[in-house]
């Protein structure tokens, strides 16, 4: 497979890298310390087009593929996954669920300022009690003639309080199982709609992790996203290039740590030579290195897969399975020759270890991908 970039690819590439380096990076230890994450970085992010990168620019997106979105998605990450993951949610699950399978109505009224950054969107599928069971929904969604009638709880919603605009997955018919659960736009501000804790987490703590609590809430019936029982497909699809999303999110952390890495090893001295000299700290590099470049070419595969529109959910849990795997290990391994400086603050790599982490869990942890992949691979 050819990866050749074009020049337009080049040039998205570069101004994700430099969007990191000069808005980013400044305050990325203090962000993850407070848990906060400012309200203009969120607004340069979308006048960049960063926040609706692959929506059609009559919906105010920048009408990108895939593989540009990975590209910046790995830029944004060696920085910080903070901003990175709430591009990811606002652009692979968010504004390609509307545009893909939302009316026109819906699209112009939600997508198009959700793809140029004037709003936020948050995806709420989990739930306390539904996690990996994604059809286990408890929360529900009666049908009241023209409106449904909301009620449950969700978790961990990235974007939780910053977004105004929630896909909420719920359940309206209980007796037909997943084929009778509904996907249903609702906002910030509905009566009974309740924002609840932060979460205090261990990595990735720059984004907006929150509870999410649904009292009575009434939903109209134009806010519902495709046919009567299309909830748990809508969820799965969506979710289904949302890990060609976190894969790119993972790559870049690996990147983020190696390059670090790589630039400490020849500066830092120890037994008289550069420590990238010693052969222990050169071997790490170069499997460092090596696995990192495999997953790239996973992730560009399956951003190519879904650009060709083949089907991409094997090449997409495959990529995220893997390039989360080695975001771990790298940022781990980062650490390691960092010695005492990669157990502080200053050097970042504590941080990308950290935040690696939460890629082997979200939108379908690493045995769940390996679920998505084994069907895949039994069912020929
Ligand atoms: N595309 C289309 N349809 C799909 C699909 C896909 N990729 N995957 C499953 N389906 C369909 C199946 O065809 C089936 O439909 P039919 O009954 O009509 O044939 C239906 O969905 C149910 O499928 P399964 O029987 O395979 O369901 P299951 O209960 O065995 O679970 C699972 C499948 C893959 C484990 C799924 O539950 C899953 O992906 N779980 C993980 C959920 C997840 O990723 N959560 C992350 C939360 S979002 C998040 O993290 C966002 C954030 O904030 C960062």
């Amino acid at each position: 497979m050819d990866f050749t970039l074009s020049e337009e690819q080049l040039m998205i590439k570069q101004a994700a890298k430099d969007f990191a380096q000069t808005e980013l990076l400044p305050g990325v230890i203090e962000r993850d310390e407070t848990q906060t994450f400012p309200n203009d970085l969120v607004q340069k992010m979308g006048q960049l087009g960063f926040l609706g990168m692959m929506v059609n620019e009559k919906y105010g997106g920048s009408g990108l593929d895939t593989l540009s979105y990975v590209l910046a998605m790995e830029e944004l990450s060696k920085v910080d996954a903070s901003a990175s993951v709430m591009v990811s949610v606002n652009n692979s699950l968010v504004c390609w669920g509307l545009e893909t399978y939302g009316t026109e109505a819906q699209k112009e009224k939600y997508l198009t300022r959700l793809a140029s950054g004037e709003i936020i969107g948050a995806f709420c599928l989990s739930e306390p009690e539904a996690g990996s069971d994604a059809t286990s929904q408890k929360t529900t969604a009666i049908d009241k003639g023209d409106h449904y009638i909301l009620n449950g709880t969700k978790n961990w919603i990235t974007n939780g309080n910053r977004a105004e605009v929630y896909l909420v997955i719920a359940q309206t018919h209980v007796e037909k199982g997943h084929h009778g659960i509904n996907a249903l736009i609702v906002e910030k501000g509905m009566e009974g709609f309740v924002i609840g804790p932060k979460e205090n987490k261990l990595g990735i703590r720059g984004s907006d992790t929150h509870s999410l609590i649904f009292n009575d809430v009434k939903v109209p019936k134009e806010n519902r996203i495709g046919e009567d029982g299309f909830g748990f497909k809508f969820a799965m699809k969506t979710l289904a290039g949302g890990r060609i999303g976190i894969a790119a999110q993972a790559l870049g952390i690996a990147a983020g740590a190696y390059e670090l890495a790589l630039q400490y090893s020849k500066q830092r001295k120890a037994f008289g030579t550069e420590i990238a000299n010693h052969q222990a700290i050169a071997f790490k590099l170069a499997d460092m290195h090596t696995k990192i470049q495999a997953a790239r070419h996973l992730v560009y595969q399956s951003a190519c897969d879904k650009d060709a529109k083949k089907d991409y959910t094997l090449s997409g849990a495959m990529a995220k399975l893997y390039a989360s795997d080695v975001a771990m290990e790298t940022a781990v391994e980062s650490v390691q020759i960092h010695g005492g400086n990669g157990f502080v603050k200053d050097y970042h790599v504590e941080r990308l270890m950290r935040d690696a982490k939460i890629t082997q869990i979200y939108e379908g942890t690493s045995e769940i991908q390996k679920i998505v992949i084994s069907r895949s691979i039994l069912k020929d």
